[in-house]
C-alpha cells in the first residue's frame, strides 16, 4: 500500500456498521468512497457521517452485482483497500428468499473482488460473522472452531470466506509481487450506536435483533420485549451472546487495515479474526443493564424458543489482540446507554423530524 492519506472503499457504508466505519477512517486521517445500492439504508447516514467528522466522504449509489459501474468505480477512484460490509444479513428472510442472499452476498461479492483484481486493489477486510461456526458442545469459540452454518444467510459468509481463501491460495503461488491481502472479520453481536447519537441501527419495520427490540419497547413504538425462552442451560434460562459495542467493532477494522501493511502479510494471505468481548450476557442481563439505564421497567414475556437459536456462544478474541492489538474497551453499559441515546434522539431512526 502507499503511504497516507489512505483511500479506502468502504461498500455498504450507508448501513449501521459501514456508518460508523467510516467515520472511524475519516477520523483517522483516511480518505473514504462509499459505494450502497441503499436497499437496508438511507442517504441521511452518509450525511450525518460528515456532520459528525467534518470531512466529507465520496458516494456511488451503485449495486455491487452491476460490473460496469463497479469498473467504473475503480476507473475514477483510487483505492488503496477495501472493507466490504455490503450484504443482505436477515437470517429469517435468507430461508425464505435463498436465491436472493446467493445472488446479493456471494455473487455481489464475486463481482467486488473481480472488480479489484482487475484494478489491482488487493488488500481487503470483510464482514463476516460467528454464524460461520458450527455448534458443538465447546460455547467458547477460537478461529479454528469447526465450520458449519446452519442457514443460507450464514451460509453466504461461509462461502464467501471460502472463495477468498482460495483467491489468495491461488495468489501466492503465482504473483508473490501484488498479492491478495485479506483479513475475514468475524463478528459476534454488534449492538449500540455512536456516542453523538447521530448515527446508528435503523432496521425496517420490526425489529428481529434484541436491541433494537427492547428500544422500541422502551420507547412505548413496541408494547412489549418476547424473551425467547427461558429453559435453556444457562444461569437464568435465557440465551447467552457476546454483545459488542458497533465503535470498538470498527476500531477493529482500523487495527485489521494496518495489519495488512505489517510484514505478517508480506507475502499476501487470508486470515480470520474473531471480533467480540470474550464475554457473554443473557437476555435478561440485557434487559437489567437497559433498566438500569432507564430508571424504570421494560415489559417483557416469556416465549417459546426461537428456532435455530442456540443457548450459549461467546468469542475468543486473544487471537485479535495478539496479532492486531486490538480488544473491546466499552463496558455493557456504554452499549445499552448509547443504544438508548440514539433511540431517543431518533425514534423514527434516520426518518424522525
Ligand atoms: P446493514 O444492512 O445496516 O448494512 C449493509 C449495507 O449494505 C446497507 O446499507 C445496504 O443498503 C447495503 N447493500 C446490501 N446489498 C448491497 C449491494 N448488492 N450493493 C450495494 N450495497 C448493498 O447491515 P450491517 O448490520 O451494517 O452489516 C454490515 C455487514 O456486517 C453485513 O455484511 C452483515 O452480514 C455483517 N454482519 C452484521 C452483523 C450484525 O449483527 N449487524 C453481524 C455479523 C456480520
Ligand atoms: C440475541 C438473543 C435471542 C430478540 C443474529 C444473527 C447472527 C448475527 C447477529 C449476522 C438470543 C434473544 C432476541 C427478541 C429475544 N448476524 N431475543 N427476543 O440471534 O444471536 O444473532 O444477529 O451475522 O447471524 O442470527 O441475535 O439479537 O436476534 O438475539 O429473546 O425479540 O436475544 O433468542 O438469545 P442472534 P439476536
Amino acid at each position: 500500500m502507499t503511504q497516507h492519506p489512505l483511500t479506502i472503499l468502504v461498500t455498504g457504508g450507508a448501513g449501521y456498521i459501514g456508518s460508523h466505519a467510516c467515520v472511524e477512517l475519516l477520523q483517522a486521517g483516511y480518505q473514504v468512497v462509499v459505494i450502497d445500492n441503499l436497499c437496508n439504508s438511507k442517504p441521511e447516514a452518509l450525511t450525518r457521517i460528515e456532520y459528525i467528522t467534518g470531512k466529507t466522504l465520496r458516494f456511488y449509489h451503485q449495486d455491487l452485482r452491476d460490473k460496469t459501474a463497479l469498473a467504473a468505480i475503480f476507473a475514477t477512484e483510487t483505492i488503496d483497500a477495501v472493507m466490504h460490509f455490503a450484504g443482505l444479513k436477515a437470517v429469517g428472510e435468507s430461508c425464505q428468499k435463498p436465491q436472493l442472499y446467493y445472488d446479493n452476498n456471494v455473487y455481489g461479492s464475486l463481482s467486488l473482488f473481480e472488480a479489484m483484481a482487475a484494478a489491482k486493489v488487493k488488500n481487503l477486510i470483510f464482514s463476516s460473522s460467528a454464524t460461520v461456526y458450527q455448534e458443538t458442545d465447546q460455547r467458547q469459540y477460537s478461529e479454528n472452531h469447526p465450520l458449519g452454518a446452519i442457514n443460507p444467510y450464514g451460509r453466504t459468509k461461509a462461502m464467501i470466506e471460502e472463495i477468498l481463501r482460495d483467491l489468495a491460495n491461488a495468489d501466492t503461488e503465482i504473483n508473490a509481487e501484488n498479492p491478495w491481502k485479506i483479513i475475514l472479520l468475524r463478528y459476534f453481536n454488534p449492538i449500540g450506536a455512536h456516542e453523538s447519537g447521530m448515527i446508528g441501527e435503523d432496521p425496517d419495520g420490526i425489529p428481529n435483533n434484541l436491541l433494537p427490540y427492547i428500544s422500541q419497547v422502551a420507547i412505548g413504538k413496541l408494547a412489549q420485549l418476547s424473551v425467547f425462552g427461558n429453559d435453556y442451560p444457562t444461569p437464568d434460562g435465557t440465551g447467552i451472546r457476546d454483545y459488542i459495542h458497533v465503535v470498538d467493532l470498527v476500531k477493529g477494522h482500523l487495527k485489521a487495515l494496518a495489519a495488512l501493511t505489517t510484514e505478517h502479510f508480506n507475502n499476501g494471505g487470508c486470515k480470520a479474526y474473531n471480533l467480540g468481548g470474550g464475554h457473554g450476557y443473557s437476555v435478561m442481563e440485557i434487559i437489567h443493564a437497559f433498566e438500569r439505564v432507564l430508571g424504570r421497567p421494560i415489559q417483557y414475556s416469556i416465549a417459546p424458543r426461537r428456532a435455530g437459536d442456540l443457548a450459549e456462544y461467546f468469542a475468543n478474541p486473544k487471537l485479535a489482540l495478539n496479532e492486531l492489538n486490538w480488544q473491546v474497551e466499552k463496558t455493557l453499559h456504554d452499549m445499552v446507554a448509547d443504544t438508548w441515546n440514539w433511540q431517543t434522539k431518533n425514534p423514527y431512526g434516520y426518518n424522525s423530524p
